[in-house]
């Protein structure tokens, strides 16, 4: 009798089976070298789930992957196998088994980090067993950048640590997207605290949509953290056609817009070089100019002067309010070497997406290596085509081009995005389609399934993200090494951010006391 089939004959404890000493079940027929079958033993059926990473043992080598689908079986089929399974080994383990199938896709052999392909299919029948702690150890670390890797969480449902590569998330760029209320901003504090605690200067600018995260506890969490309000930073245009656009200027007859969009590019040059400040005089000086150029023989750059100098009286008060690009430099002096959050909740929706779209181009255009966190993202890059386009709100032309330019050219200078946000398909395909780690919790919509199906090359997927719960998320990309998903349990650790402190019932009552009116006696 083989000796693989002995290790099948008794029941065997909870510690071997997650030690990775006892098999769970064995492979089925047929298999390839990138996926296959599998059952599952009666007594593991409760350490083997969707989403997992078992190996197979076959021929002295060891094989990793992926459970990707399992289920009960018909009475006939679990006959069937084990009457298989007996013909190669004359014996069958205990008839009465309830067995479970599933299917496995095949990564590799270990590698340390990440894994090899294999060139043979494993053997119907190779015993298959529980990842054990060192199997996670080899894919996810580079033993060479030891320092260069933070904690997140642990392996569903196993004690195994999960470590992300710092580099790159920092470099490349990360989406975590999930349902309202499964975990997704406490995943991004997760990677604020592991940031900060690395021994290296690194410069993270989170723009917090709702200030949770400045009124969370990250302050007493994260070492070197630092809050600014918003509201400290002036609304500056930072692109002629945004000045245009704003003013309503872009209405104006052909002749006299082009004087305009002629005199805003220049204004704006020399604006961002710091040479003059938001002044309307100082405008005007520049449109009278072009007007003049543009009507030279006529007298219609007066009346065109006096109709913009009202236009610009009228709407340009918010923003030449002589305030200069240089008060941005407080955001550069606070970032350096530190988690900065800037609590955007106190402003308003277009002064947000302005300020962030200041941030985001002067990141760009300074070439500032900075990590941009963005929750909330759907405010600030929404996806314009589509269906979509009619529930944009505020003005996202504000910063949506601005970011995407950033997600686009960025790393090559060290900064990049993590943008976290509900739905997939909310937001711009251009910036999703850069992030290189994807983050995916429960999600139920069709089109963001799909979204992500896309991205993994991973058709499997769809069944396990639907059932992922609070905090569990289906890791893949470059962050870990195994480029497919591995399937999370992210850990909360102390973490509390702002509206996480109350209950529903505290903010309900905080309000009804609020407005109090006499109670009905
Ligand atoms: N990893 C986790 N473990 C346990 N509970 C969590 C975890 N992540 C989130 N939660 C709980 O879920 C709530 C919502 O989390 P949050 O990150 O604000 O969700 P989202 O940003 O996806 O809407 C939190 O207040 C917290 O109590
Ligand atoms: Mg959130």
């Amino acid at each position: 009798m083989s000796s693989e089939l002995e290790e099948y004959d008794h029941v065997r404890s909870k510690e071997q089976i997650l030690n990775g000493e006892a098999p769970v079940g064995f492979v089925v027929s047929p298999t390839s070298t990138k996926v296959c079958n599998f059952a599952v033993f009666d007594y593991a059926d409760e350490y083997v789930y969707e989403g997992q990473l078992l190996t197979i043992k076959h021929g002295g080598v060891k094989i990793i992957g992926l459970v990707t689908s399992l289920n009960a079986a018909t009475r006939g089929a679990t006959t069937d196998v084990l009457n298989y399974f007996s013909s190669i080994y004359g014996e069958i383990p205990q008839l009465e088994q309830n067995l479970k199938y599933g299917e496995l896709r095949i990564y590799g052999k270990p590698a340390g980090p990440g894994v090899a392909s294999i060139t043979h299919p494993p053997k119907p029948c190779s015993p298959i067993y529980v990842a054990s702690r060192e199997d996670y150890r080899l894919l996810f670390k580079d033993p060479s950048r030891e320092d260069e890797y933070f904690e997140i969480g642990r392996i569903r449902e196993t004690d195994y640590p999960v470590e992300v590569d710092a580099s790159a998330i920092l470099r490349l760029g990360v989406g975590i997207f999930a349902r309202i209320g499964m975990g997704k901003s406490v995943t991004a504090a997760c990677f604020l605290v592991g940031l900060s605690s690395l021994s290296k200067k690194i410069n993270v600018l989170v723009w917090d949509h709702t200030g949770e995260y400045a009124t969370g506890n990250l302050g007493e969490l994260c070492s070197r953290f630092e809050v600014l309000q918003s509201s400290e930073l002036p609304v500056v245009p930072t692109d002629p056609s945004d000045l245009v656009k704003l003013l309503m200027l872009d209405v104006l007859p052909s002749q006299a817009r082009k004087a305009v969009e002629v005199a805003a590019d220049l204004f704006m040059m020399d604006f961002l070089a710091g040479e003059v400040g938001l002044d309307s005089k100082v405008f005007m000086n520049y449109v009278n100019d072009w007007l003049k150029e543009f009507y030279s023989k006529d007298q219609s750059s007066r009346t065109w002067s006096a109709a913009i100098e009202k236009r610009i009286r009228m709407l340009g008060s918010s923003f030449f309010n002589g305030s200069s690009i240089d008060e941005y430099s407080k955001v550069w002096r606070l970032v350096a070497n530190r988690i900065l959050v800037v609590d955007a909740s106190q402003d308003s929706l277009e002064a947000r997406q302005a300020k962030l779209g200041t941030i985001a181009d002067l990141i760009l255009k300074r070439r500032l290596p900075i990590h941009l966190v963005i929750d909330e993202a759907k405010n600030y890059i929404p996806e314009t085509g589509g269906a979509y386009s009619q529930v944009l709100v505020g003005k996202p032309f504000l910063c949506l081009g601005k970011i995407t330019s950033l997600s686009e050219e960025g790393r090559k200078f060290g900064a990049n995005l993590t943008i976290i946000n509900q739905r997939i398909s909310r937001i711009s395909k251009a910036v999703f389609s850069n992030l290189c780690t994807l983050f995916c919790g429960c999600l139920t919509a069709a089109s963001d399934i799909g979204a992500i199906e896309g991205y993994t090359d991973f058709p499997e997927i769809k069944g396990i993200l639907p059932r992922l719960g609070v905090g569990e998320f289906l890791v893949a990309g470059m962050a870990t090494p195994i480029r497919e998903p591995v399937c999370v349990s992210i850990d909360k650790g102390d973490i509390k951010l702002g509206y996480g402190r109350k209950t529903v019932f505290e903010l309900h009552e905080e309000f009804a006391e609020g407005v109090a009116r006499p109670e009905p006696s």
